[in-house]
């Protein structure tokens, strides 16, 4: 492992203006992500979970540079990529590439597949003449889709087929990194089985490095080899994903567990489970202290008005929350978080 992270996030926040009125005048602000710090070493799968509108895809909208970090910084082997200018910009884009949900909307539809995934090999002249249509079969079949599949439109095939494609494209750019934004949760679970395990058989052999967000904590749970909770653009714990699944330590972490249905259906029948009370807070106006007391089954009065930081509680396993035990070896807080 290099002492360096392949990815390094430090302290993200994003904030957007909220304007009303004939001026558009700024009249308050969003905050979608709100002192997030984090690292990915290079052929790790890190996953990042939350209820919807927790920040999740802006953190990996800032990881792309589609939007700015208003405060804090994120570097990428070493480099402030906050900092890039445009020249700098298009290497790294080609090193980190994206998944999103819906590859409908982002494969042409006038386009066929081998011409979908021939662009950026043309573009970035990444493979000449003859080649080019070697590296679409390679990829293909990297992929796991039949070759007859280059000359098909994406309308003509199925989701995970689609989602295929896309992945053929994303690899055509021979990344480094790929920020899968919620990429199988539109997919049947059956079909999403298929497109995780696609996902972890391209990690090991190209050594590739994952950012993947995920409602669904099973999927995340398989794939990923360390996880952070988000809640209200925070990150309320951050464990590898072992451990974060069997003990968990925030209440929130619990219920998102909680909520998962348990596959046999004599224990789901006799599960009592307490589902999450309330709606979450909106991200212009969150509740003071720590953002989570409002629904929280066990908050206390200091969860009202002070903020609890990330602290280990157990070795690389830190939580946000006034309850959680602080672990008592202390050479197990090998690193600070500050999440103020
Ligand atoms: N471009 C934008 N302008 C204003 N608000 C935004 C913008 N993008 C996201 N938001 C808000 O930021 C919060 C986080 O959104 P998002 O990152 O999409 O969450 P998630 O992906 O976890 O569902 C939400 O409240 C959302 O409405
Ligand atoms: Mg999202």
């Amino acid at each position: 492992m290099s002492a360096i992270p392949l990815l390094k996030i430090d302290n993200l926040h994003v904030r957007f203006p909220i304007r009303a009125g004939l001026l558009q005048r700024t009249v308050g602000e969003v905050q979608a992500v709100n002192g997030v710090s984090f690292e990915v070493n290079k052929g790790e799968a890190f996953g990042i979970v939350g209820e919807s509108g927790c920040g999740k895809t802006t953190i990996a909208r800032a990881i792309l540079r589609l939007v700015n970090a208003t405060e804090g910084e994120i570097s990428y082997n070493g480099e402030n990529i906050t900092a890039f200018d445009r020249h700098q910009l298009t290497p790294f884009r080609r090193k980190v590439q994206a998944i999103f949900q819906d590859p409908f909307s982002s494969l042409n539809p006038r386009k066929t597949t081998k011409d979908i995934i021939g662009e950026p090999l043309r573009v970035h002249k990444l493979a000449q003449g003859a080649g080019i249509e070697q590296r679409i079969n390679e990829l293909l079949e990297l992929c796991e889709l039949p070759a007859r599949f280059a000359e098909l439109y994406p309308h003509e095939m199925s989701g995970g087929q689609r989602q295929r494609v896309g992945i053929a494209r994303a690899l055509a750019m021979e990344p480094e990194m790929i920020v899968c934004d919620e990429a199988v949760s539109a997919l049947d679970v059956s079909i999403q089985a298929q497109i995780i395990n696609l996902l972890e058989r391209l990690r090991k052999e190209l050594g590739l490095t994952y950012v993947f967000i995920g409602h669904d904590l099973s999927v995340v749970r398989h794939l990923c080899n360390r996880v952070a909770v988000m809640y209200l653009g925070r990150i309320m714990e951050i464990a590898d994903a072992e451990p974060l699944f069997k003990e968990p330590c925030h209440p929130y972490t619990r219920a998102l567990l909680d909520a998962v249905p348990n596959p046999d259906p004599a224990v789901e029948a006799g599960r009592e489970v307490e589902p999450l009370q309330g709606e979450v807070p909106n991200p212009s106006n969150p509740p003071p202290g720590c953002v989570f007391h409002t629904r929280c089954p066990v908050a206390v009065d200091q969860c009202r008005h002070s903020v609890p930081r990330l602290q280990n509680t157990a070795h690389n396993q830190a939580a946000a929350c006034w309850l959680a035990q602080p672990s008592v070896n202390s050479s197990s807080l090998n690193k600070e978080y500050v999440n103020v």
